[in-house]
């Protein structure tokens, strides 16, 4: 029915907060209508950096999950798993090591970076240097096509592609490739089908390349085939046939980003956050003793929104006339800098009042929690277990 995949992944770091909110979870709730989607929680790749520590990462895991539920992740649109619970993961990381080149992973840009940064642990492991492997297994697997991520995780992303493209070079066909296609075209109806196989014949017997855009055009304007579907019927028309696994493109959100309290990113090793099941008098006392434009010594002195915190909060949660409202005001000196935030104490109080009273229902009820994750996982293993064995014929490891 959709013709898009879509999958992402978040590294349990527990209770989620407002930025979350704003930069990530949005973008899904909106999606899961739109695309079919698998959400996942990444708990390997959190061991790739706590594996000191793994004692944290059950708790975190269940407190995301009710966070994403609570936000508005709606498990009858979207798959919700966890990547342990999904072996299959595993095999193909495996599998695809085989093929990686070392350097490949050392050039990752994150790997040097975070090496650097993260000091007070030894990150020359093994499961760290897999890292963007390990993530690109878990976005092949699925052969989803789409990967709503931030920026950050982009060089990822094109490493995935180059992993499949590596892969599906190596392996070549996948197996019963010509029937698999001629199945597929078939799904076009009889019509488009007939006229593709034509155009096809006058491409592979003629040469002819009109023929060739023209099958490409027809199929460009075919809704009705499955990502895999698609590029077996394109696979065919350009005889390579090669796609056992799907180069999947980034989906970079215009996220609005809510900055934190201090005005710096919105993050817990920051201490500048605000939880989606914060209780209200510390959400409130949170805003209201928030830093403003530093200039702002005394009610009297003007103040410039630009250089303050809390205007970055109403750019997200404020019209445009309480906007001109802090302009004015605040660059007049004309209002206090209490007022000003009241506005926005009331926005997120607002917001967050529905997700908290949510979440309450999953913490009275951990059986709902663990319910939606066992049916993610069993819906996310079919597909995997799909994938897996076409991996496996195609490299010739299904022994029988
Ligand atoms: N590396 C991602 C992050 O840190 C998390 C992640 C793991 C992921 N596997 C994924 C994201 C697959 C998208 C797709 O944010
Ligand atoms: Fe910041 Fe508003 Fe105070 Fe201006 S009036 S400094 S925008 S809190």
């Amino acid at each position: 029915m959709y013709p898009d995949r879509v999958l992402s992944g978040m590294r349990p770091t527990g209770a989620m907060h407002l930025g979350h909110f704003h930069g990530v979870l949005k973008n899904w709730i909106k999606i899961q209508h739109e695309h079919e989607c698998l959400f996942m929680v990444a708990d390997w790749h959190a061991l790739t950096t706590h594996y000191d520590r793994p004692q944290e990462i059950e708790a975190h895991v269940w407190d995301m999950v009710i966070d994403w539920l609570a936000a508005g992740v709606d498990p009858n649109q979207a798959t919700l798993f966890i990547q342990s619970r999904v072996p299959e993961h595993a095999e193909l990381h495996l599998l695809l090591s085989m093929m990686t080149p070392l350097g490949w992973l050392e050039r990752v840009p994150t790997y040097k970076e975070q090496q650097e940064k993260i000091i007070d642990k030894d990150l020359s492991t093994y499961g760290f240097l897999g890292y963007p492997l390990l993530q690109a297994a878990d976005i092949l697997i699925y052969r989803a096509n789409r990967v709503p991520v931030g920026e950050d995780q982009v060089p990822h992303i094109e490493f995935t592609r180059e992993i499949a493209r590596r892969f599906n070079h190596l392996y070549g066909r996948e197996p019963g490739f010509d029937e698999k296609a001629l199945q597929a075209v078939k799904k076009l109806g009889a019509k488009k089908a007939k006229l593709y196989l034509e155009l096809r014949n006058r491409y592979t017997e003629q040469g002819d390349d009109e023929a060739l855009e023209a099958a490409r055009a027809l199929l460009g304007e075919s809704q009705n085939l499955s990502v895999v579907d698609r590029e077996r019927v394109f696979g065919y028309l350009e005889g390579s046939g090669k796609m056992i696994l799907v180069e999947p493109q980034a989906m970079l959100t215009e996220a609005s980003r809510l900055l934190g309290l201090d005005g710096q990113k919105m993050s817990k090793s920051y201490n500048n956050t605000i939880a989606l099941r914060e209780d209200e008098a510390s959400v409130t006392r949170k805003i209201r003793t928030m830093p403003t434009d530093p200039a702002r010594v005394r009610r009297t002195d003007p103040g410039e929104p630009n250089r303050c915190p809390v205007y970055s909060f109403h750019q997200i949660y404020s019209d445009d006339a309480t906007r001109d409202w802090v302009q004015q005001g605040c660059r007049s000196a004309g209002i206090g800098c209490l007022e000003c935030k009241q506005p926005v104490v009331d926005r997120v109080l607002e917001e967050l009042r529905p997700i908290r009273e949510r979440a309450q229902a999953y913490l009275d009820d951990p059986t709902l929690v663990r319910n939606v994750i066992a049916d993610g996982c069993e819906r996310a293993r079919k597909l995997a277990a799909d994938t897996l064995r076409d991996v496996r014929e195609s490299i010739g490891l299904s022994y029988s």
